[in-house]
């Protein structure tokens, strides 16, 4: 099956033809360059550009493929920035219709932990996945490509989100997390110890905003280096995640491990979890950060479990597993 798959959630235009486990073409474009200047996404913004790319980046891919028609066009419904998500929607529709073809929306969270099996054929299900992101830090298990349950989510800020936000405080540019990731690598000096947050209701959930503030007052306040901070941050940001999943292999049992997302491409939170977990399945970078193989994958399976995009299907910035 030939499946097109269309990502437009943040800052990324990225799109995939896919022929069954085979990638014919792909492409994503970045838009760093814009948001650099806003010091994050501004979603207007993001939605005009989108849009100015997605033609030209279906021609180029019509062209590689020398104009190989999709059975079936895959689409990010959600979650993301509406605005965002309504390009590449409204794009994916009016091209699946132009060709005569279904489509089928596919929750790009969801695909950032289902492309695993893209890369790993072995991994069979059910497993459970750490999807660490700009938006979200999320621990899903995978029973299947539509039987996905949620086990944690965060409290506050994404992971990625925090790495951006103290990056930006102590003057790195968007997004700041390949920086960080790198600083608290190489830094071997004193560093900060942050406190890994407790809830006292029986939750495994994420809380990152209280090591967000506590990291901004170590650079403003007290003058720690960056270098210094970055290690700090990285040390407590992947502390939590080690004691969350430890707690929850404890009670629910043992599953091996995908790490997906943005913040997956980190070597440093990488090395951490291969050190305590054994079966660790990482996404390979290329696929951890936004792209269209992901879209055009989970939504081939998705396609053939019978689903398609109905008419009245709207983009959902939420996402259908995060509405409680
Ligand atoms: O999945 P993604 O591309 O977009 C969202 O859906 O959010 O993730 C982007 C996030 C950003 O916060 C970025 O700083 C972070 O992933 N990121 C990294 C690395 N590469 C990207 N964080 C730490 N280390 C990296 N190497
Ligand atoms: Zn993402």
């Amino acid at each position: 099956m030939v499946v097109l798959g269309i990502e437009t959630s943040c800052d990324e235009t990225a799109m995939a033809l896919i022929k069954d486990e085979e990638i014919l073409a792909h492409r994503v474009s970045s838009q760093i360059d814009l948001h650099k200047i806003f010091g994050g996404v501004l979603p207007e913004a993001s939605s005009r550009r989108h849009l100015e790319v997605l033609y030209t980046m279906y021609r180029d891919i019509v062209g590689e493929t020398d104009g190989i028609k999709p059975d079936v066009v895959a689409i990010t419904m959600s979650p993301g920035l509406q605005p965002a998500l309504l390009m590449g929607a409204s794009f994916g529709r009016a091209l699946a219709t132009a060709l005569g073809v279904p489509a089928v929306g596919v929750d790009h969270v969801i695909a950032h932990g289902y492309v695993a099996r893209l890369a790993y054929p072995e991994l069979a299900f059910p497993y459970r996945a750490l999807i660490v992101s700009g938006g979200h830090t999320v621990v899903v298990e995978y029973h299947d490509v539509d039987r996905v349950s949620l086990v944690a989510d965060t409290r506050d800020d994404a992971m990625g989100e925090v790495l951006d936000k103290v990056g930006r405080v102590m003057g790195i540019d968007y997004p700041a997390g390949p920086h960080i990731d790198k600083m608290a690598l190489e830094y071997q000096g004193q560093y900060p110890r942050f406190t890994i947050p407790r809830f006292k209701d029986k939750t495994y959930d994420f809380s990152f905003s209280g090591m967000k503030t506590a990291a901004r007052l170590a650079y403003e306040r007290d003058g720690v280096s960056p270098e210094a901070v970055a290690r700090g941050l990285m040390e407590a940001a992947v502390k939590q995640i080690v004691v969350r999943l430890k707690d929850i292999e404890n009670d629910r049992g043992y599953m091996p491990l995908v790490v997906g997302g943005g913040v997956a491409a980190s070597k440093f939170l990488r090395k951490k979890l291969s050190e305590q977990f054994k079966d660790v399945y990482f996404v390979p970078r290329e696929w951890c950060t936004d792209n269209g193989v992901m879209i055009a994958y989970t939504g081939m399976h998705l396609y053939e479990k019978g689903y398609t995009l109905s008419v009245d299907a709207e983009v959902d910035p939420v996402g259908v597993l995060w509405h409680e």
